[in-house]
């Protein structure tokens, strides 16, 4: 363990090259290698294979994605530009389903258009750079906050269990449901996290277990059919896990297998917290019901990991990457601008109202004016 994940980028742009840098996180743990996208098809292929993963690094490479393509029409005539616009945002929204903040990134680029079009195509493209760039900057700000009211949650000492990756790898910094771990660890908390390893593509054990011994954390890596076990022995004071969508009634898609631990959490007694930027908050849709899920290939649970394959050639496979915790199963969800608790469209509606009245500020902050 020789490299602090902390210390790089998840997503970077450079304009200059005409390309996004990422670390590509199917090499993690093994190489820690950039690499660059430029093209509408490099950059969809990176999100749906994972290279880039977590919902708000998705959001991010989306959002540096459809500035890097816009600044690639070649027109004058806005409406031409604004067609050809949309036809790429709609190509790269297809990449993944189910993490809101792809299309909400895309939306929000989206606007900046629309806004402008009395504009240069020229100051368009220029104001779209603006944007993906605040988008990226924000998450650092929206995860840092969840961090500090995460924190208010817990104690120093605490045992803390994670599913999958929201972690640094997932953002643009700390991570949504490690964002507690990492300030407390700047706080001297001495937290013991449990990460669940995260089948089928192993997030947990490649990356949640990667970055946080890496940031010297203290992190003990478990499969996933043993967070039982270690929240019966007493291991486990809280549950922080990340999310893909929450609906407006609470109930919250993440990766499969969350809803497994929030029954198990439910059953000792250990309050399970989702952490929640409010661009994961989808309250377009009423319950978990209507979230779609994705679902791929069956070679990622028969062969993938495995040095030979693991299950009979031609068996049936059920693969879908995420699931839907129900609401009455989640104790408090977590988000920048604080936290929330049951029933959560109340609680919702206090939130998004704090996030109106202090949106402009934040504006101002950035120097977004
Ligand atoms: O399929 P993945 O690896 O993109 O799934 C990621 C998760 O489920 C995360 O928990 C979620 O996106 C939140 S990341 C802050």
């Amino acid at each position: 363990m020789n490299e602090n994940m902390m210390e790089y980028e998840t997503v970077e742009l450079d304009d200059e090259d005409g390309s996004i840098v990422i670390i590509d996180q199917t090499l993690l743990p093994g190489r820690t290698e950039r690499i660059r996208l430029k093209t509408a098809q490099e950059i969809w292929d990176a999100i749906y294979l994972l290279k880039v993963r977590g919902a708000p690094a998705i959001g991010i490479t989306a959002a540096f994605g459809i500035y890097l393509l816009a600044k690639g029409i070649e027109t004058e005539d806005y409406g031409a530009f604004h067609k050809e616009f949309t036809r790429q945002k709609d190509y790269l929204d297809s990449s993944r389903p189910t993490a809101v903040n792809l299309s909400w990134a895309l939306e929000r680029m989206n606007q900046i258009c629309l806004k402008n079009q009395d504009k240069r195509v020229a100051e368009i493209k220029e104001a779209l750079k603006e944007e993906a760039l605040a988008i990226k900057t924000e998450d650092t700000w929206v995860c840092r906050m969840i961090g500090e009211y995460g924190l208010s949650l817990v104690k120093p000492g605490d045992g803390i269990l994670t599913h999958c990756n929201a972690g640094q790898l997932a953002t643009s910094k700390y991570g949504t449901a490690t964002a507690p771990v990492y300030l407390g660890q700047e706080r001297g908390y001495h937290f013991r996290v449990f990460a669940d390893e995260t089948r089928p593509l192993l997030q947990g054990a490649r990356l949640t277990a990667y970055e946080l011994s890496s940031a010297g954390v203290d992190v003990t890596l478990i499969c996933d059919n043993m967070s039982a076990m270690v929240m019966k022995n007493g291991w486990v004071n809280a549950v922080f896990v990340g999310c893909d969508r929450v609906a407006a009634n609470g109930d919250t898609a993440n990766k499969i297998g969350t809803s497994l631990v929030a029954v198990a959490a439910k059953r000792y007694n250990i309050p399970f917290y989702v952490c929640a930027p409010t661009s994961t908050i989808d309250r377009n849709i009423e319950t978990g019901s209507r979230i779609h899920i994705e679902e791929r290939p069956a070679e990622e649970v028969t062969e993938m990991w495995y040095k030979e394959r693991m299950a009979p050639e031609g068996i049936k496979v059920y693969n879908p990457a995420f699931d839907v915790t129900d609401h009455d199963l989640i104790t408090a969800v977590v988000t920048e601008y604080g936290i929330a608790r049951p029933p959560f469209e109340a609680s919702f509606q206090e939130i998004f109202k704090r996030k109106e009245e202090k949106g402009l500020e934040k504006r101002k902050e950035y120097g977004l004016g």
